[in-house]
């Protein structure tokens, strides 16, 4: 595995890092094959400055897709948001005076794992698509840039460019979180249009069985699958420990020991 610090923020202690393209393949032929006109895409965008004030990425609805820590959707819930009585956080495992360290192996626009690092945790999150790294990497650098209370959790993260499947074995982890794709469902209209979006840029995550597989192998603790509410379990995989059951979504606990 070779380590290639892109950039290191002024604020802080955070470190960015590429992990060399190890296994990263899956996201060039998928971006490529979609044909779509990324804004970004004209040179491996790991090659681009880490702090860009345009990181958005267009996909076919027109609508910039964007990562933002210091407004919106993921401020609301910093808010209001309910702590540790949170489904994720209780499927995490964070408890009082807990704060674990979580690998999200599926960090996608980092909302997980920011929720879990404002709760106290520190979360190591991976992402292989290289545009989906892009927009995580520079909505990070904005948020540090913001300061503040935000600044401090977003040091609490760090991301990791490549695939969770072969980074987990080498990360020892302890907690894994795992978000995949999903298949698109019948009422399509009713997914959210931000979820029509990423899916534009990574497809399905279709290796999702051996994701988990690689997480159960090599967890210490727990791995927590977060998955459509009403869906049959993962198949191919050992029966969860337990659930917490949401409106739409559902996160299946697997405990280690
Ligand atoms: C549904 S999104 C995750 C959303 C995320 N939980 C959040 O809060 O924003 C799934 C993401 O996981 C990434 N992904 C899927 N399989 C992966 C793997 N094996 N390694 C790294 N990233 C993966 C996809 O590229 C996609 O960006």
């Amino acid at each position: 595995m070779v380590r290639i610090p892109i950039a290191r923020i002024g604020v802080g202690a955070i470190e960015l890092i590429v992990i060399s393209k190890l296994a990263g393949a899956k996201d060039a032929p998928k971006d490529t094959r979609l044909g779509f006109a990324f804004s970004m895409h004209d040179n491996d965008s790991n090659d681009r400055p880490a702090h860009q004030e345009d990181a958005d990425v267009a996909v076919p609805t027109g609508k910039a897709l964007r990562c933002d820590f210091v407004g919106g959707a993921v401020q609301h819930r910093l808010r209001f948001g309910g702590g540790r009585g949170q489904d994720l956080p209780k499927a995490a495992g964070l408890k009082p005076g807990i704060n674990p360290h979580i690998i999200d192996a599926t960090a996608g626009l980092g909302r997980d794992a920011f929720l879990l690092a404002s709760l106290g945790a520190t979360v190591t999150m991976i992402e292989r698509s290289v545009d989906m790294h892009a927009l995580l990497r520079d909505g990070m650098a904005r948020a540090l840039d913001a300061g503040g209370v935000t600044a401090e959790i977003i040091k609490r993260m760090t991301l990791i460019h490549g695939d969770a499947i072969a980074l987990l074995p080498e990360l020892s982890p302890e907690i894994v979180l795992v978000d995949p794709m999903h298949p698109p469902r019948n009422k399509s209209a009713l997914v959210k249009a931000e979820m029509r979006q990423i899916r534009a840029i990574v497809g399905i995550d279709d290796d999702q069985t051996r994701l988990m597989q690689t997480a159960l192998a090599h967890a210490s603790r727990r791995v927590v699958l977060k998955w459509p509410a009403k869906a049959a379990p993962m198949a191919d995989i050992p029966p969860a420990s337990h659930q917490i059951i949401g409106k739409s979504v559902r996160y299946d606990v697997f405990m280690q020991s």
